[in-house]
């Protein structure tokens, strides 16, 4: 069974997701803002995406390995709650990683009748995929998509109508302020039918040290993840920022539960940018605002899945409970129903 992939957006369109222009707009408006700021999808050019993957591997940044473990020993509660049809497996991003083959490899052993739907705005990152995919599991049918997830999933409605199994695995989510989550997740569950599943991923809350640890690494692969942005601006915008200028700053705030990426300004200076046409002033010690990283308690998990109608079928924890993968079903109630619970209601107030 060939592993394939199809385009659903052309490349224009992961190129004008991205592209210099709105780049260079982001960048002005991020940086002439107080605090300052620049959104954290940005970190994620070819250098970026492999020193997250480096990250990944560190032991300080526990997160991979915890949700390894709970992979490990629970994808069958996952497989469970996919039901005995045959189903999508759909991936949310298309990440050659460990997690999802994980769950393929014990998917395929237990010979689950599903496909493997991985979604992606990035062609280069499908084919590595789909091409390694190929090679390692023959059998398997994969069909790739590449275009952004909710186009992804609507398509695969129309196309491949079965009960969808949807990964959203890592804490990506917490990448997510409340509000963005809430349309994130409001999306996602306008894009499924009632009775589909998805997996999500949630670094859970716990002592300040170890979170600390985690985003200020001993090995500094962190640090130069966040001034990789800088590098990004110098290399695609024509900035001059001096590198050795700004520190890397990781810290939690206790008020809102984020860990909070910097990059401080540690004396004044003036930063030019070609693309947008204008320098920037730096106060010193300034900071640049570059990333949140949400953590969860399970309440907060369970308001954000009934916020965004969904049932939360179960938390799947790690054994030290740093992590949390969360089954939930998507709740879509048919007008039939929504009468008949109406009328309920009303026998009850009455
Ligand atoms: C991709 N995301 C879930 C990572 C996180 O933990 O927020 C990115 C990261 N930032 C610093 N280290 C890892």
């Amino acid at each position: 069974m060939p592993a394939t992939y199809k385009i659903l957006q052309s490349a224009d369109h992961a190129d004008s997701f991205n592209n210099r222009d709105a780049f260079a707009l982001d960048v002005l408006v991020g940086l002439s803002s107080m605090p300052k700021s620049i959104s954290s999808k940005y970190f994620y050019d070819q250098r970026g995406s492999e020193l997250f993957r480096q990250i990944s591997l560190l032991p300080e940044y526990y997160l991979t390995e915890r949700e390894l473990e709970i992979i490990e020993h629970h994808w069958s509660t996952v497989a469970a709650a996919a039901g005995r049809e045959p189903f999508n497996l759909v991936e949310l991003g298309a990440g050659f990683s460990q997690k999802s083959l994980l769950f393929l490899e014990h998917f395929a052993k237990a010979g689950l009748a599903f496909r493997y739907v991985p979604i992606d705005i990035s062609e280069s990152a499908m084919a590595g995929l789909v091409e390694s995919l190929g090679e390692r599991f023959p059998h398997l049918e994969v069909n790739g998509l590449v275009t952004d997830y909710f186009n992804g999933l609507k398509w695969l409605n129309r196309r491949h109508r079965r009960r969808n199994l949807v990964l959203f695995l890592g804490s990506s989510i917490g990448n997510f302020n409340h509000t963005r989550a809430c349309f994130f997740l409001r999306s996602l569950w306008n894009a499924l039918n009632h009775d589909d599943v998805v997996l999500i991923g949630f670094d859970m809350k716990k002592d300040i040290d170890l979170l600390l640890r985690a985003y200020n690494d001993s090995e500094g692969v962190t640090r130069e993840f966040n001034l990789n942005l800088l590098c990004r601006i110098n290399g695609e915008l024509g900035g001059n920022f001096d590198l050795s200028k700004f520190r890397h700053f990781g810290t939690y705030n206790v008020s809102s539960g984020a860990m909070e990426s910097y990059l401080v300004s540690q004396e004044r200076q003036m930063v030019f940018i070609e693309a947008i046409g204008r320098s920037f002033l730096f106060e010193p010690w300034e900071p640049l605002h570059t990333e949140y990283s949400y953590k969860y308690l399970a309440s907060d998990i369970d308001r954000l899945a009934e916020e965004t109608g969904f049932e939360v079928k179960q938390h799947l924890y790690d054994s030290r409970n740093y992590f949390a993968d969360s089954v939930w079903r998507v709740q879509k109630v048919g007008s039939g129903e929504l009468a008949s619970r109406d009328r309920s209601l009303t026998a009850k107030a009455g």
